[in-house]
């Protein structure tokens, strides 16, 4: 099982940025514990954090060729913006998984329309850093349930 885990904008400050919303925890460290995660599950991750709208699409669109078999993805401010991100996960269709630090529902209107939320298998908000683990549990137990 191949997972693909992609960070958003502004994620390479996690640690250092409004930690009352995003903990204290550095993105390395986020990153270390879903790689152990995905180990113990027997699967292997890749981790990828870009600031760029372009590079996201770009990397998702990739993921077909590389035969990554889901997505878990923090699109950050573009999880409420991005008609691109949102057109390449239903191009590539891979199963993906929406994940969130911050429960975006108790924060301002606008953090309350995710453009991703119709389109994948579910979203995980608002248990800080483990809201990447369970996601990525999650859609391990969707893939081995829907393996044919
Ligand atoms: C976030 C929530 C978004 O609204 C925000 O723009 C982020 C991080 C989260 O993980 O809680 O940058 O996706």
């Amino acid at each position: 099982m191949q997972i693909l885990v992609l960070h958003g904008p502004n994620l390479n400050l996690l640690g250092e940025r409004e930690e009352s919303h995003y903990g204290a925890m550095r993105l390395s460290e986020i990153n270390e514990q879903i790689v152990v995660c995905a180990k113990e599950n027997g699967a292997e991750v890749t981790t990828f954090q870009s600031n760029s709208e372009g590079t996201l699409v770009d990397h998702i669109q990739q993921a077909k060729a590389s035969g990554v078999d889901a997505i878990v993805i923090n699109a950050a401010a573009y999880t409420h913006t991005s008609i691109a991100i949102r057109d390449a996960l239903l191009a590539v269709k891979i199963p993906a998984v929406e994940v969130h630090l911050s429960n975006i529902y108790s924060r301002e209107t606008f953090r309350h329309r995710s453009l991703l939320a119709d389109i994948v298998i579910a979203q995980v908000s608002g248990f800080g850093p483990q809201s990447y683990i369970l996601g990525l549990m999650g859609i391990m137990h969707h893939l081995k349930n829907t393996k044919n």
